[in-house]
């Protein structure tokens, strides 16, 4: 697996053929797969659920499922996306009650557990819960959609949470999610992200090697 990881959102490919859009972002070179939920209710979109996830499994994809949960509540959904296949499962904590609870949970179930902060979450949500965390998802947008421009304000959120993680000593990927494309990927990293999110940035394209080829050659220089 590469040190850095392009993690594709399939929110933005063709879902009338999704088993085949995912085999071939993976087969260009994506390190993971971002799976994008959504409630209607926390975000203002309706996407997909546990029976995908697992029709992907079934279909052979073994690559990591990195699963974005914009919902509230969380916990009653964890079990399910666990027996979906799930790789990794993280959560607003406005969408939840007890955050070390359900970081607990997803864990108990087996399943990496990671925390999101939108842009204008503070990060104190963190405290007390490193320890508990496999993956910190900053958005650089605000969830619900893809196709948004990158907020700017989330390199400085970046760098401070970058500098959180190496003072903790913990193993924790730092991702990024919204707006990336090949001409501020170089920034997004150089501020510290190690996972970056890409949806029409990638599906958008018709030559998903190129521009992940292209993603790599940019986040190198
Ligand atoms: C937004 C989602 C993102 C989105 C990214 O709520 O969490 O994963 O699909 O799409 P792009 O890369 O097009 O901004
Ligand atoms: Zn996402």
């Amino acid at each position: 697996m590469n040190e850095n990881w392009i993690a594709p959102s399939i929110l933005s490919a063709n879902f009338a053929k999704l088993g085949e859009e995912v085999d071939n972002v993976l087969a260009a070179g994506a390190d993971i797969v971002h799976f994008d939920v959504m409630d209607n209710h926390f975000v203002p979109n309706l996407t997909i659920g546990p029976l995908v996830c697992e029709a992907l499994r079934k279909h052979g994809v073994t690559a990591p499922i990195d699963v974005h949960l914009m919902v509230e509540p969380v916990d009653r959904i964890v079990p399910d996306f666990a027996k979906a296949g799930a790789s990794i499962i993280t959560f607003h904590p406005e969408g939840s009650v007890h955050i070390d609870r359900t970081l607990q949970l997803i864990k108990n179930e087996g399943c990496k557990a990671g925390l999101v902060f939108n842009p204008g979450t503070p990060l104190h949500h963190l405290d007390y819960v490193m320890d508990k965390i496999d993956m910190i998802l900053l958005m650089s947008v605000n969830p619900g959609f893809g196709g948004q421009s990158f907020i700017n304000s989330a390199l400085d959120k970046l760098r401070e949470v970058r500098k959180r993680i190496d003072d903790s000593g913990f193993n924790i990927r730092l991702e990024i999610d919204g707006g990336v494309n090949a001409s501020n990927i170089r920034a997004i990293k150089a501020a510290g992200a190690d996972t970056f999110v890409a949806g029409s940035a990638i599906f958008g394209k018709p030559d998903y090697k190129k521009i992940i080829d292209e993603l790599r050659a940019e986040m190198a220089l």
